[in-house]
């Protein structure tokens, strides 16, 4: 009777033990499971994260993409388009050969606006800047076909011996751009005869000044238009700084700072407020 009680007691024992056992294995694969969940929750939030921070930058990106394009159009084509318009009206009440010449040359410049404009269509594919052969060559040209629709004389300035072609294509397409819309200004609002570009480079530093003898401006009462918008944010761009004076009177005179970049440069410059170059580390 003592050997069945004692056999009893072990198999009951061993009984317990086993229940016990069981109910600490699902209770583990349970807090596993738990786990598990809470990880692939966390791992989800991450994902989510990750995407609305890419989405972010995405927009950032194409904000920037529309405000280049925006300045393309209006500094380039839209000047171009105003000089033609120009030339056009003042050949409109006129018969004789040298009208009809000029016009020719008019309907020829049309087309270069057309190609300018599938340039920056093709920039958009390509995501690159228009290209300069020979960067002082097409300032000439800027300027002459400037002269050709206004009645400005306009002399250019410039150290011959300075290699102006190895600057970097961001440098040359902004620089060309923000001259091109201070000729359009000019044109525009200053009621000039004579306009002043110079192009100076003093080490590592560029300096450029385009200035009227036109009627000049308040510069704090004027309105901000599009244009010195565009000036602004492009002298942003090259890590530069500008300057607009102007003697109601007496003309104008923008001023430009830029730090004398080439492509192959491994750090980038700035000019800082004092007017003194800076070096910065490319990221
Ligand atoms: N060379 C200048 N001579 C006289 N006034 C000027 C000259 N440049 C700019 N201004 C004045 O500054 C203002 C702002 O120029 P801005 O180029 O920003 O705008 P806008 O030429 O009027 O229009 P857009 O947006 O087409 O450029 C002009 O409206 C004009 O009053
Ligand atoms: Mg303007």
């Amino acid at each position: 009777a003592r050997d069945q009680q004692l056999i009893l007691g072990i198999s009951l024992g061993l009984v317990l033990l086993g229940l016990a056992a069981i109910i600490i294995i699902t209770q583990r694969v349970r807090v596993q499971r738990l786990r598990f969940q809470q990880q692939q929750q966390e791992s989800n939030q991450e994902i989510f994260n990750l995407m609305l921070a890419q989405k972010q930058k995405m927009e950032e990106g194409k904000n920037s993409e529309k405000k280049r394009i925006s300045e393309e159009l209006h500094d380039g084509v839209l000047g171009a388009m105003n000089g033609i318009r120009m030339v056009l009206l003042g050949l409109n009440k006129k018969t004789d050969d040298s009208a009809v010449n000029m016009r020719g040359e008019a309907l020829e410049k049309l087309k270069e606006v057309q190609e300018e404009i599938r340039s920056i269509s093709h920039e958009l594919n390509h995501a690159s800047y228009r290209k300069f052969h020979n960067f002082i060559n097409s300032i000439n040209d800027l300027l002459k076909e400037t002269m050709a629709a206004s009645d400005l004389e306009i002399a250019f300035n410039y150290n011959e011996d300075v290699e102006w072609d190895s600057l970097s294509g961001d440098t040359k397409i902004n620089l060309y751009r923000i001259i091109q819309e201070s000729l359009q200004n000019i044109i525009k609002h200053a009621n000039a005869s004579k306009v002043d570009l110079d192009f100076e480079r003093l080490e590592d530093l560029l300096k450029i000044r385009i200035s009227d003898n036109g009627k000049g401006f308040d510069v704090r009462k004027a309105k901000k238009g599009i244009g010195q918008k565009n000036i602004r944010s492009r002298v942003q761009k090259l890590n530069g700084t500008w300057n607009v004076e102007s003697t109601p009177g007496e003309g104008t005179t923008i001023s430009v700072l830029l730090p004398y970049q080439t492509d192959q440069q491994e750090t980038s410059l700035l000019v800082n407020e004092a007017g003194q170059l800076e070096e910065v580390k490319k990221d």
